[in-house]
Order: structure tokens, then C-alpha cells, then sequence
């Protein structure tokens, strides 16, 4: 599934496809850092984006499903006037669209899976928009191989076509100025079957220290 009529279909065929809570990697990540300014990648229904704005994070996020951008304005208008103040919902194919309102502290990726020929290039992208010292979080499936439905693995496509991720190709992709922090890899979530996703945080390099 990689187009946006696509995931609006999917959208609009269920009221939340998943769920409000955050992810707990994201969770876990991102409890320790002070709020600043977050790009949530591929935002989808938005269950980042508005746990985010509720731990004071300014964010933008981003998603070439308006649908579903909709539906996550919809969670969202039951928040606090200040929670959606920081809230901004911005329409963006992130293959081929600028960011905008860079830079920022924190950018969420999460399960968003662009065909392998678009996705260095937009994960490039991605961390380009971080401000130095500024944290990417990537998610991803890894392998989907038990799923009726999966395809053949790491280089393959998963359930509905899902092209899945490697380490080394979101390495190869960062650009210089990033460092891998962290890796691992943990068990898919029932829905998808079983099989492995892929936990990242990379970080951009702040400026060299001007030497004395
Ligand atoms: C599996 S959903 C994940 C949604 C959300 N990140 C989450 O974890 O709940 C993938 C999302 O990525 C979006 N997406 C896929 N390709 C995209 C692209 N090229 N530009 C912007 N959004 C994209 C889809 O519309 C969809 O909302």
C-alpha cells in the first residue's frame, strides 16, 4: 500500500485503524527529552503527533492521507485548547515535498514505508530537517514473514505490499552528520503477523566545538 488514495480508502474503512495509544518505543524514547519541536513522519490518525502536543511538544505532522489527517484533527478536538494549539496538521508526500517549519529537536518515523526507491532520499530528507543535536526515531518492519499475505523478507514486501526496511539501508541512507545511537529489533505486532521490527535512534551531530 504506497499511494495516498490507497491509505485514504484504508482510513476511511475503520474508524481508528490504530489505536490512540503511542507506540511504547516512542514513549520510552521520548519521557527523557525536555519538549521541543517534532516532525512526526506519516503522522497517519495522528497517535504521535497528539501524545507529543500533550507532553508539550510543538509538532507538525505530516501525511499524504488527508483522510487520515482529518480523523487525527477529529481525536484531537477533544483535547485542550493548548494541546491543539501545538498541533499542526500539514498534507506532504514525503517523497517528494519540502518539510516545512524546519528545523527541528525530534522526528518521528513510525511504521511509514515508502517504496525502496523513494525512501533514502526521504529519509535523508527527514534528517536534513533536524536542527543539531536533533533526534530521528525510526520504526519500521524489518521482516514480515508469517502473514498469509507476507512477502519474502528484509528486501521484500510484507502484508499489503509493505516494502520492509534493513539497518544497514536506513544507515547507508542517513547522511555524514549522523550518528546511530541505538539499534534493536523486537517482535511485529500481532496485527502484522509475526516477524521483526526495527528500533533506531540517530542523532545529528551538533557543531564542532570552536577549539580554544
Ligand atoms: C502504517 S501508517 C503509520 C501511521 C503512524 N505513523 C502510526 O504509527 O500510527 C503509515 C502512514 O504513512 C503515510 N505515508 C506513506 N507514505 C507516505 C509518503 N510518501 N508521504 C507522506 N505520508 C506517507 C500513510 O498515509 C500512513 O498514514
Amino acid at each position: 500500500m504506497s499511494t495516498p488514495a490507497e491509505w485514504d480508502d484504508r482510513y476511511r474503512a475503520t474508524e481508528l485503524v490504530w489505536g490512540t495509544p503511542p507506540d511504547p518505543w516512542i514513549v520510552e524514547q521520548v519521557t527523557v527529552l525536555p519538549p521541543g519541536r517534532a516532525l512526526d513522519v506519516g503522522a497517519g490518525e495522528g497517535r504521535h503527533a497528539l501524545w507529543l502536543a500533550t507532553r508539550a511538544w510543538d509538532v507538525t505532522a505530516v501525511d499524504f492521507s488527508r483522510v487520515g489527517l482529518d480523523k487525527a484533527a477529529t481525536v484531537a478536538a477533544r483535547s485542550p485548547r493548548t494541546v491543539r494549539a501545538r498541533l499542526h496538521w500539514t498534507p506532504l508526500d514525503i517523497t517528494s515535498e519540502a518539510i516545512p517549519n524546519q528545523p527541528y529537536d525530534l522526528a518521528v518515523w513510525a511504521y511509514v514505508h515508502p517504496d525502496p526507491e523513494d525512501r533514502a532520499a526521504a529519509i535523508a530528507k527527514v534528517a536534513h530537517a533536524l536542527a543539531p543535536g536533533g533526534l530521528l526515531l525510526l520504526l519500521a518492519h524489518e521482516k514480515i514473514d508469517s502473514h498469509p499475505d507476507a512477502g519474502s523478507g528484509a528486501s521484500g514486501s510484507g502484508r499489503h505490499g509493505l516494502p520492509t526496511f534493513g539497518a544497514a539501508e536506513l544507515s547507508a541512507a542517513l547522511p555524514e552528520d549522523m550518528v546511530v545511537e541505538h539499534v534493536e529489533w523486537r517482535e511485529s505486532d500481532p496485527y502484522h503477523g509475526t516477524g521483526t521490527d526495527l528500533a533506531v535512534r540517530a542523532r545529528r551531530r551538533r557543531s564542532e566545538a570552536i577549539a580554544p
